[in-house]
């Protein structure tokens, strides 16, 4: 009686899967409301999903920002908090970590990535000058804005483009940054504000050989450049995937060497480094790290603690070593990819290549009868929550606020809705939900009348602006 059993799945069905490189310890609860109880929630919320409350989600794509699971180093380095006003011991873990792994000389802490926006944008910019970058960030373009800077994007022109599958498409476009050079002036340009990967072009990065041209141009004209280091980690792991000579180099190493072509930088730590909060600045210039740690006692606190705790610093340090582990970077951006090819196998609009820390659905093709003032990204985040509890964030035309000269709204090429993946938070079962609802959503899409605006608060208004249903 000799029966061939297959020893395991793969072998019988000719495949190898991959899985999260972590096992769960602790679990939180999460449930679906009744579809009533949803209609009521999103009616009440404005359709804003940022005013949606969390019990009312079931699966929250919102953000990745503060919303990854910490490890259980991170958790048993909370209780090393050394709580001093000045000088805790956290912040030189800190410090040393950050000086390690980007090799930036001066750290100055931060509550989260915008304090740091604040200090730096406050530090070099002034009233009438410049700046160039790869696609602008809601709250770092308002900074410089704030500090009296204009924002002028040099991107490729591929970023702009949903379905091109540029592999780099947050590169620096250097023929637009040379014509911006030609026109303003140098010295009216303090730095290129280099963000890695970008965020609102789809979490799209940067190539090594870019960053080292966008040196030697700033070189020639004595600009500097400033890192939106937020997604470093996960730029740098498409930067070992698809650009010669990497494959081989650990995450670490890479991250280092991409740094070395920059001035300094600033995080959020919410994202990259596994922390609910905490952000920071790094320069190699001792007077702008002068300028900034004397401001950072003014907005955040102390210049050893920016607003952060002692054990919010020690877990961040942890966080910092984790996020470069290269199976860690590999399991993060494969989930997104999980999801993002189940949606391009269906034939669902999402920007192409797939990117880092989302899914990125195509509002404008897929409600292409909704013409963008009706705002059909706002629209389609609304339909997703209706249908399923998932909770996604708009990035479109609401993100893009008003142009502060003219005040009329900003219509950005891009009218996206992002579904945010939280590190270590969800497994590959929540990609299936969510994929399938987002298929419903997709089958229904016709049926999409548009959203009115009845609220619109002056400063980055996506965040508490209110619509009603068309
Ligand atoms: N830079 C980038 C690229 C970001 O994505 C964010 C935040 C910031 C700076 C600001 O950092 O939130 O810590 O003050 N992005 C969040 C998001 C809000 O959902 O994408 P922060």
């Amino acid at each position: 009686m000799s029966k061939k059993i297959p020893q395991t799945m793969g072998q019988q069905f000719g495949r190898r899967s991959w899985a999260e490189p972590w096992k769960i310890k602790m679990v939180e609860p999460i449930r679906m409301i009744s579809a009533e109880a949803r209609a009521e929630a999103a009616a009440e919320a404005g359709y804003n999903t940022f005013l949606l409350k969390s019990e009312d989600v079931y699966i929250d794509l919102l953000t990745d920002s503060g919303t990854s699971a910490m490890s259980d180093r991170q958790w048993a380095g909370l209780m090393l908090g050394d709580e001093a006003y000045a000088g805790s011991r956290n912040f030189y873990h800190l410090e040393h970590a950050i000086q390690t792994h980007y090799g930036y000389k001066y750290i100055v802490p931060t509550h989260q990535g915008r304090g740091a926006e604040h200090l730096i944008s406050q530090a070099v910019i002034k009233k009438g000058d410049f700046i160039p970058g790869n696609m602008y960030f809601t709250t770092t373009r308002l900074h410089q804005e704030l500090a009296g800077g204009t924002f002028v994007d040099v991107i490729i022109d591929e970023a702009h483009d949903p379905a091109n599958r540029h592999p780099f498409k947050g590169n620096v476009d250097l023929d637009k940054l040379q014509n911006l050079i030609d026109k303003v002036g140098a010295e009216k340009i303090p730095y290129v504000s280099l963000a890695g990967t970008v965020n609102m072009a789809g979490g799209q990065p940067v190539s090594m050989a870019n960053v080292k041209a966008l040196r030697q141009l700033c070189d020639k004209y004595g600009i500097k450049i400033y890192l939106d280091a937020t997604r470093m980690a996960e730029n740098v792991f498409f930067i070992q995937e698809r650009e010669d000579g990497y494959a081989d180099k650990p995450i670490a190493e890479i991250l280092f060497e991409f740094c070395s072509y920059t001035d300094g930088a600033w995080m959020s730590a919410k994202k990259d480094h596994l922390v609910n909060i905490g952000g920071w600045l790094a320069v190699n210039d001792h007077d702008v790290f002068d300028a900034a740690r004397n401001m950072v006692v003014v907005y955040e606190g102390l210049h050893t603690y920016g607003g952060m705790s002692g054990r919010d610093m020690e877990a961040l340090a942890i966080g910092i070593e984790e996020s470069l582990q290269d199976d860690h970077i590999r399991a993060r951006v494969g989930q997104v990819r999980y999801l993002g090819d189940l949606l391009t196998d269906w034939g669902i609009p999402i920007v192409q290549p797939v990117g880092g820390h989302a899914i990125f659905l195509n509002a404008k093709e897929i409600y292409d009868h909704l013409p963008q003032d009706k705002f059909p990204a706002q629209t389609l985040a609304a339909e997703l929550y209706l249908d399923s509890g998932i909770r996604a964030m708009e990035r479109g035309v609401v993100s893009a606020g008003r142009d502060p000269e003219t005040g009329d709204h900003r219509y950005p090429k891009l009218e996206l809705v992002r579904l945010t993946i939280p590190r270590r938070v969800y497994t590959q079962a929540h990609m299936d939900v969510t994929a399938e609802a987002v298929k419903a959503v997709y089958d229904n899409r016709h049926n999409a009348r548009g959203l009115k605006m009845v609220y619109e608060p002056k400063y980055l208004r996506f965040f508490q602006a209110r619509f009603e249903k068309l």
